[in-house]
């Protein structure tokens, strides 16, 4: 069988090809869908419009001269937290974004139980975490009492195994392309030596496989 390391996909002469599958999660109404707009389409709006579901965002990375890296951005909206979807929409991700606002306390409170969440539904191949950042967005605000201090954020992140944090603003574009270049250089390091083999893959993700001819455990997270 042949195999070839995760999740390549498509090596010629002229390079590799990557896709990662990346989940952007936190609470209603934190940024989680201007943030993706902003990095993919340079573009804000003051008007909320939640998401209902989940919406899906492609940017193309030319990472290097021979790596191009196509990150799938899986906007999940707030509120499926409190749903049972999320085991679905997590299946084969590969790094995590967990936004909070940082003019509402709450929405920092709720990090941990996205975070708990994506840890307890989402493995790499190997059986590691994901890798995960942690976003403070809105942070043009200047909150009216400061959620924790840079120290308790460092000890934070370090207890709850985040890879880092950072300030983002998806209004002023602060720190978002730093952010999402800090976790594809952690997707990177976490999956370089996971290989997969290819034919297995294939009944992944093949059509001339039915849903019936799956192992039960690949059956058993899908609620839908
Ligand atoms: P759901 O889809 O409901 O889960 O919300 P969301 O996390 O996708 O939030 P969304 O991006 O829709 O933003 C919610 C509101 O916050 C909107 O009115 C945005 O304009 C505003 N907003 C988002 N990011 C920022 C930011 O960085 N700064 C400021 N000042 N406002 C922001
Ligand atoms: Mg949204």
């Amino acid at each position: 069988p042949s195999i070839r390391s995760y999740p390549l996909i498509r090596m010629s002469d002229s390079g590799k090809e990557f896709l990662f599958k990346v989940l952007v999660v936190g609470d209603i109404g934190v940024g989680k869908t201007s943030i993706i707009k902003r990095y993919v389409h340079n573009f804000f709006s003051g008007t909320y419009k939640s998401t209902i579901g989940v919406d899906f965002a492609l940017k193309v990375l030319n990472w290097d001269s021979d790596t191009i890296i196509r990150l799938q951005l899986w906007d999940i909206a707030g509120q499926e937290r409190f749903g049972n979807m999320t085991r679905v929409y997590y299946r084969e991700a590969v790094g995590a974004m967990v936004v909070y606002d940082v003019t509402r306390p709450q929405t920092f409170d709720a990090v941990q139980k996205w975070k708990t969440d994506i840890d307890n539904k989402v493995f790499l191949p190997d059986n590691n975490p994901i890798p995960c950042v942690l976003l403070a967005n809105k942070s043009d605000i200047t909150p009216s009492k400061q959620i924790k201090s840079d120290e308790e954020i460092e000890q934070y992140i370090q207890e709850n195994n985040f890879a880092q944090h950072f300030k983002t603003s998806a209004k002023e574009n602060k720190n978002i392309v730093e952010a999402a270049r800090f976790l594809v250089q952690k997707i990177i390091e976490a999956t370089k030596d996971i290989v997969e083999d290819a034919d297995k893959d294939d009944d992944d993700y093949g059509n001339t496989v039915s849903p019936n001819d799956r192992k039960p455990e690949e059956k058993e997270g899908c609620h839908c």
